[in-house]
């Protein structure tokens, strides 16, 4: 096992009515500002019941912040927060309203020239205005981690900073406000929450049995709870396993003392701001089309996956093991609703083949042996069409 330090401060108040629990988790004194979408949350509820719950406070709001969310945007709510100090946020939303909060409660307090540079360049965030969340959309375990992930349409990129000093103080989250979820962005959540743990667990055996179980564990019950969800969208158990699968697949746990390999969501981050993918539907397309390429180098833990979550033991060949292995990913995605090639999209191979010039221009070298460089990319998106 590699060494490790782990430290979640994030308090997670989970469970059916819990958005009243604001008004106990928020100081009276602070100024707020409340951070949102596109207006789901006045279409289900969740707008009202934060207003009632934060009643005598002082408050502003910045609605707009877009799915994939956009440095712009975030640059105006840093003027507007400066303007009127700000010195608290609240993200009332999904994934992206969480991770522009975060930047945005980072880039106010940053003073080393342009905040676009904490994406771009990799400069630390030396101190942020705190901020909480309530959680709507269950995928991406910012609630609880301390990752953001900011796209710049102009020049094509979607770039990722990570900082503990953007962790959330508290994350609500109550599984009844994902009832309203489309199909679409359910089966979404799904898939991410499961790439997540794909990334920290398909690397190689370091002797940590008990991350394996965890990992495959939350593996296990994405894969028990999607045709629930899927047939019955407000049952509240089913809801609230999602939700609590993916806030543990990428609040820091799994990945303690692990090798992890990010590849698959490297190169799916270029295919969204190429091509405006859902981010999840990057997932799949790539995350097999990766294991099928590393089959060797990941040969032990895609077995071991085979057996232990898929099943697959009676398998004996090693090779139709893997194959069975893969098989048996392609079709989850598919069936939980993120088909699994480029041709799906109506994406050719050639309109993606940039993804792998962009990461090669910014000199990353991907996987756990770092050895995924510009031709294993561009294989990787060919295995994918
Ligand atoms: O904008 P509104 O109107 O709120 O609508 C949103 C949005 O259109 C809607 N929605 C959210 N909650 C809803 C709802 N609709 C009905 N009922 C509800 N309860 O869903 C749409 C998508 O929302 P978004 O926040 O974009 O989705 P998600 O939570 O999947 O976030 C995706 C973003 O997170 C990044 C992705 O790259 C992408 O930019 N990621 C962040 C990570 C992190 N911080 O750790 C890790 C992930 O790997 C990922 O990269
Ligand atoms: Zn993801």
């Amino acid at each position: 096992m590699r060494n490790f330090e782990f430290y979640n401060p994030t308090r997670i108040v989970f469970g059916k009515g819990t958005i009243k629990s604001l008004n106990r988790l928020l100081d009276k004194n602070h100024r707020i500002m409340l951070t949102m979408g596109g207006g789901s949350i006045k279409q289900n509820g969740v707008y009202d019941q934060v207003q009632a719950a934060l009643k005598g406070m002082d408050v502003i709001e910045f609605p707009g912040i877009q799915p994939n969310p956009e440095y712009e945007t975030c640059m105006e709510a840093v003027q507007i927060a400066k303007e009127k100090n700000i010195d608290f946020f609240l993200s009332v939303g999904g994934g992206s309203v969480l991770d522009a909060t975060k930047l945005i409660a980072a880039a106010i307090d940053f003073e080393g020239g342009d905040p676009w540079d904490i994406l771009s360049k990799g400069k630390p965030v030396a101190s942020a205005k705190p901020l909480g969340a309530v959680l709507t959309l269950p995928a991406t375990g910012s609630e609880a981690n301390g990752n953001s992930v900011i796209s710049r349409r102009a020049t094509g990129q979607k770039l990722a900073f990570s900082s503990p000093k953007v962790m959330p103080q508290f994350s609500i989250l109550d599984p009844e406000t994902t009832y309203t979820l489309s199909e679409r962005q359910t089966a979404n959540g799904i898939v991410d929450a499961f790439v997540h743990v794909m990334e920290q667990y398909l690397t190689y055996d370091v002797n940590t049995p008990l991350q394996d179980r965890q990992a495959e564990a939350i593996l296990a019950t994405l894969i028990e709870v999607m045709p629930k969800v899927k047939a019955d969208p407000n049952d509240y158990d089913a809801r609230a396993t999602v939700m609590w699968c993916a806030t543990n697949a990428l609040n820091g746990l799994i990945a303690s003392g692990v090798v992890q390999d990010w590849s698959t969501h490297t190169i799916g981050h270029e295919l969204t701001a190429l091509h405006g993918l859902d981010h999840a539907q990057t997932l799949a397309i790539v995350l097999p089309a990766m294991m099928q390429h590393q089959r060797k180098q990941k040969a032990g833990k895609i077995m071991q996956y085979g057996r232990r979550v898929w099943g697959l033991g009676d398998i004996r060949d090693e090779e139709a093991l893997i194959d069975a292995t893969i098989f048996k990913t392609a079709e989850f995605f598919c069936e939980t609703g993120c088909p699994t090639h480029l041709s799906d999209y109506n994406l050719t191979l050639e309109s993606c083949l940039p993804a792998a010039q962009k990461i090669a221009d910014r000199g990353e070298v991907l996987g756990e042996h770092r050895a995924i460089g510009k031709q294993e990319v561009e294989a990787i998106l060919e295995l994918a069409v």
